[in-house]
């Protein structure tokens, strides 16, 4: 059975969502799932904007067909080519042998990489600020560069004010019925999981989103209509202001972010003892997780959040503890910058932990580190509590400033 959704007379969702997928790009863990969003303008030409991913493709295409309701399909805008959303172009062209696939050079050359049907009878190649009429409707194509690959562009339907953002405020999350974010409780419920998607989808691209958000700004937006999660019809510019927080590498909120690692307890007990010196300054927002415990998409995301982040790691074979060594190497891919940051190693013999974690830490652009690392042996010892009260008010300096 279909399960075609109406935003507008003329405008149809098609997309569905997937719920058993485990891990998203087969890294990213997706308890809530997430939906592969695709419309559908119906005009004197038909239009498709983007396919979807393989695992949903029976009711995908039983909705197109629905939405098109005996008519053929003119029109395929393909914004990006990555499989979770270009995976059904092959089925389509087959479908409706007469489409054209508008994307743009780069678009049309991964086309030709990924299928083997013939490509360029199909192909209707368009360049940045291009734009295409089908009767009431009107398409700008806008590039959007690296806003996750580098062929995306986004398409602005200049008839009734909706843009087609592809992976652009997108988020992990299956659709529950309710399409738009102003149905849902985002802030309470979908909010983590957008974050977590835009930092480790395309945090690394903080210039590029922001080249594409200044051109948004020209663009009478009404509604945007993401390949990811609910759409946006109200309060577009809450999310935007996220987007432009996330984008230019600003915490998101001021607040004390403790990771650790910890093999027997005793780093786990130091950090606990220091998060507690933090509250007595009269800390609220103080967070405290496990490396080996949470995924590091999760910690990643979280480190963007906060302004200011212990990082604590016992040394494992000389070197850092792998969990938290994975933390931050994924945090220098994903361009991680701009942030206070304090450490803390622990060693039985040989410590060298601490100076791996501030070297790492230090290559990474506009990272600060607040104060001098402590060096635990073993365990913590009453003696140290003076230091370890100096780095809990050099935290609450810069949670507070
Ligand atoms: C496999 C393994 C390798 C270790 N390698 C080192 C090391 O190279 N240098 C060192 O000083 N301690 C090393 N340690 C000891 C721990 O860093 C040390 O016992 C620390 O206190 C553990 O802190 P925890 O109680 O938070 O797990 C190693 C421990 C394990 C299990
Ligand atoms: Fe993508
Ligand atoms: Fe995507």
């Amino acid at each position: 059975m279909n399960n075609i959704r109406k935003i507008a007379d003329d405008v149809l969702y098609v997309g569905a969502s997937d719920r058993r997928l485990a891990l998203f790009e087969n890294i990213y863990p997706i308890e809530r799932g997430v939906s592969y969003n695709s419309y559908v303008v119906l005009d004197d030409k038909t239009v498709l904007l983007d396919t979807a991913d393989h695992s949903v493709s029976r009711e995908f295409l039983e909705n197109v067909e629905a939405a098109l309701s005996g008519r053929t399909l003119d029109y395929l805008v393909v914004n990006h080519m990555e499989p979770d959303h270009c995976s059904v172009i092959a089925e389509i062209v087959l479908r409706y042998p007469d489409v054209k696939i508008v994307g743009n050079a780069k678009t049309i050359q991964m086309i030709r990489q990924f299928y083997t049907f013939d490509v360029d009878s199909h192909a209707h190649i368009v360049k940045d600020g291009d734009t295409l009429t089908t009767g009431k409707h009107t398409f700008a194509f806008v590039f959007a560069p690296m806003v996750h690959w580098p062929e995306v562009m986004v398409t602005f339907d200049t008839s009734n004010g909706f843009l087609f953002s592809a992976d652009a405020f997108g988020t992990f999350g299956a659709l529950s019925g309710n399409l738009y974010a102003d149905e849902v409780d985002f802030e309470g419920e979908w909010l983590d999981d957008a974050r977590r998607y835009y930092i480790n989808i395309v945090g690394k691209y903080g210039v590029q989103v922001m080249n594409t958000l200044k051109k948004a700004a020209t663009l009478p937006i009404k509604m945007i209509l993401p390949l990811h999660g609910p759409i946006w019809r109200e309060n577009i510019s809450w999310f935007i202001s996220k987007y432009q927080t996330w984008a230019s590498y600003q915490c998101e909120e001021k607040g004390a972010l403790i990771v650790y690692s910890s093999i027997y307890g005793n780093t786990a007990n130091a950090v606990d003892v220091l998060s507690s010196r933090i509250a007595d300054k009269g800390i609220r927002n103080i967070h405290t997780y496990d490396a080996s415990k949470t995924d590091v998409s999760v910690l990643v995301s979280e480190c963007f959040r906060y302004s200011t982040i212990v990082f604590a790691s016992p040394t494992y074979n000389a070197e850092i503890f792998p969990k938290m060594e994975m933390l931050l190497i994924e945090l220098k891919a994903h361009a991680f910058q701009n942030r206070d940051v304090a450490v803390i190693e622990n060693g039985s013999w040989a410590l060298s932990a601490g100076k791996k974690m501030s070297e790492l830490l230090s290559s990474m652009k506009d990272i600060r580190i607040i104060s001098p690392v402590l060096s635990i042996k073993s365990s913590l010892k009453e003696e140290q509590l003076g230091e370890v009260d100096a780095m809990a008010a050099a935290i609450a300096e810069s949670v507070n400033n």
